[in-house]
């Protein structure tokens, strides 16, 4: 029988990785690549979902973090360190754990989500929280990677888009072409800039005879490359995305150009649409910001801003369990009656249960 093996074992000749090696590996990748009816029949076009929730820590942060922390083990670190939102914190405390490490993470106090927080206090992680946003964050574990014997495990790290690369792959792998379109949110860039570098070199191999147009969508409060310019303050209820400055941000426009894509803006609204749409009519769980994609496809649809008849890809990045609150607490499961996500309580009784 098959096992899949993780990213670094099954690609291993496109990733720089050393026979000999010490792999760190949880057995990330090889996500679902999920068909989704009422999107596709909206569209009048083939939608698939990338299901990045169904990594072992819940998100796509783990095809990085395996190269990351292989990387830092290579290097004989003893302690690693990242800033985040939260996924990557519970991605880097699981994988620091398997090798041995000490992890150090760096997190906006009170703006990451319980189901996140708790990864990483479960695997051991040193939980610093910083009076601050992500983008003051990335610049203490910056500094602290330079002037003290700590690796640096945050997507400024090659090693990171490497190994998040494998998602272009594994797309690729499944639908035997690259899409038309692939949609996904950007935060801090650097799965759009990793998308890119993975088509980019199953182009060049001639794997694919054509790449696809890239669509980032960052939330409207948190969209500093749909500005121009960075956003000090910026504020969202996707926290995974609430980033004023991305690391990647030159090499996320440089995705955009080259694959004549866009980089555009949703509110909150319509992420917590798209999330709901998910949910109740696709059947996929995920956390708000990973509804950012799904949020682009519906607002340039309804903008008439997408042709029918193409194959479209979406990265969902990470799991609805991650941050379950906004199941319940949708604006859109309001209604007249108010919240019908409020379960119905009855007597032990047959009788009543079956009206
Ligand atoms: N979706 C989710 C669920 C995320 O956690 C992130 C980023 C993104 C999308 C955006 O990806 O940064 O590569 O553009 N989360 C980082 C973190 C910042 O710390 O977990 P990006």
């Amino acid at each position: 029988a098959h096992q899949w093996r993780g990213v670094i074992r099954e690609y291993f000749d496109r990733l720089p990785v050393e026979e000999g090696d010490r792999i760190i590996s949880l057995g990330e990748g090889g996500t679902p690549l999920v068909h989704a009816p009422a999107l596709s029949a909206l569209v009048q076009g083939e939608v698939h979902l990338k299901v990045e929730g169904m990594n072992p820590t819940g998100s796509f942060k783990d095809r990085g973090m395996t190269m990351a922390i292989t990387a830092a083990v290579a290097d004989g670190a003893k302690a690693v360190v990242c800033a985040s939102t939260g996924n990557t914190s519970a991605s880097a405390a699981a994988y620091a754990t398997q090798a041995g490490l000490t992890c150090a993470v760096l997190v906006p106090a009170g703006k990451i989500s319980m189901g996140k927080l708790s990864q990483a206090v479960a695997h051991g992680a040193e939980l610093i929280q910083i009076d601050g946003n992500f983008d003051g964050c990335l610049d203490v574990a910056r500094k602290l990677a330079e002037n003290y014997p700590v690796f640096l495990v945050n997507s400024v790290n090659p090693a990171r888009i490497e190994g998040q690369k494998t998602a272009a792959f594994e797309v690729v792998d499944a639908l035997g072409a690259a899409p038309d379109y692939h949609l996904l949110p950007v935060g801090n860039a650097g799965n759009i800039t990793a998308y890119w570098k993975g088509y980019q070199e199953y182009h060049q191999d001639q794997l694919i005879s054509a790449l696809p147009q890239m669509w980032g969508f960052q939330a409207a409060g948190a969209a500093p490359i749909v500005a121009g310019h960075p956003i000090t303050d910026p504020e969202t209820v996707a926290t995974a995305i609430r980033i004023g400055n991305p690391a990647s941000w030159e090499q996320a426009e440089v995705a955009r150009d080259e694959s004549s894509g866009v980089i555009e803006s949703v509110t909150d609204d319509q992420i917590l649409a798209a999330h709901r749409w998910l949910s109740a009519k696709e059947g996929v769980f995920v956390e708000p910001a990973s509804a950012s994609g799904v949020a682009g496809l519906l607002k340039r649809y309804e903008a008439g801003q997408v042709p029918a008849g193409k194959t479209w890809v979406i990265t969902v990045t990470g799991h609805g369990l991650k941050d379950p609150d906004w199941a319940i607490n949708n604006p859109e499961l309001q209604t007249s009656q108010g919240n019908d996500a409020a379960p119905t309580q009855v007597p032990q009784d047959v009788e009543t249960v079956a009206r």
